[in-house]
């Protein structure tokens, strides 16, 4: 407890899954708050709860992203955490062969260009402080392929992974850290309503698991705050996998 007392943290995507648990373990770790998202209604009672502000914003509109960062520096006169999680995973993202063109826009445009537009307008700020620490959140498809495409997304979070090790390069000597937080799948209420319907899609992604279960938001949320906190200070340019060894599996525990 008290890692990032003194912080004032910006969370996107924050109203749900993992920007939600994230954001009440940075408070309960001492931060300040800023709940991100378009959902409004939850984005305020999210806020609410952990004594934090709440800001509208689209991360794919630079308007809204530009004007996010400075709302929160003209409020507390620092930004020292940014976690770039906001991300959409529609069922219209498909195979190649299926998705068309603006299915394959909207995704690239939320999940990609959303961390392009807040990286950039954040930097400046921990320029400034000559210190900071950036997390986007990519995922373990940005470094593996499934037979069960969801095209969009995958090249959205390779794209994520790259862009974030080459602002951890540039910015090291600044005292800015980058970091792309690659999570393995997470038990949301969203996997868990495509699951009860198919059994056997379930039981064909856990067996590559060799945890044999999907990541609660909490253990996620554990990551993302030691990315964040002076505990990881020589961690920058990094892909950290929180997978429950998916990644590094061949054959799997029966
Ligand atoms: N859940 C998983 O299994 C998993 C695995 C790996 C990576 N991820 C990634 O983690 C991140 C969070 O996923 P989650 O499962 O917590 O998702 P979620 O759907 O529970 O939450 C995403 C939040 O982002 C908000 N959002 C969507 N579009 C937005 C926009 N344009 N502007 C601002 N806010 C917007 C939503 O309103 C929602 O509150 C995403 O980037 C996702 O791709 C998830």
């Amino acid at each position: 407890m008290g890692r990032l007392t003194d912080r004032v943290a910006v969370i996107t995507g924050a109203a749900s899954g993992i920007g939600l648990a994230t954001t009440r373990r940075f408070a309960e770790e001492g931060a300040t708050v800023v709940v991100v998202d378009i959902d409004e209604a939850t984005g305020k009672q999210v806020a609410d709860e952990v004594s934090g502000l709440f800001v509208r914003a689209d991360v794919t509109s630079a308007t809204d992203v530009e004007a996010l960062y400075a709302t929160v520096f003209e409020k507390y006169g620092r930004i020292d955490i940014a976690f770039n999680n906001a991300g959409i995973s529609p069922p219209e993202d498909d195979s190649i062969l299926t998705t068309g063109l603006d299915a394959w826009r909207k995704v690239q445009e939320v999940n990609l260009t959303s961390v392009y537009l807040c990286c950039k307008h954040v930097l400046p700020y921990m320029q400034r402080a000559g210190k900071g620490s950036i997390i986007n959140t990519a995922s373990f498809v940005a470094v593996m392929g499934a037979a069960t495409s969801q095209i969009s997304y995958t090249a959205s979070k390779g794209g994520v992974l790259a862009m974030s090790r080459e602002l951890g390069v540039q910015f090291a000597r600044e005292g800015i850290r980058v970091n792309a937080l690659c999570p393995g799948p997470v038990n949301t209420p969203l996997l868990q309503e495509l699951f009860a319907k198919d059994p056997e899609r379930a039981a064909r992604r856990l067996v590559h698991i060799p945890m044999g279960r999907f990541a609660e938001p909490a253990e996620i949320a554990a990551a993302v705050t030691f990315l964040a906190s002076d505990d990881s200070s020589f961690i920058t340019a990094s892909q950290f996998l929180v997978d429950g060894g998916l990644t590094g599996a061949y054959v799997t525990p029966l």
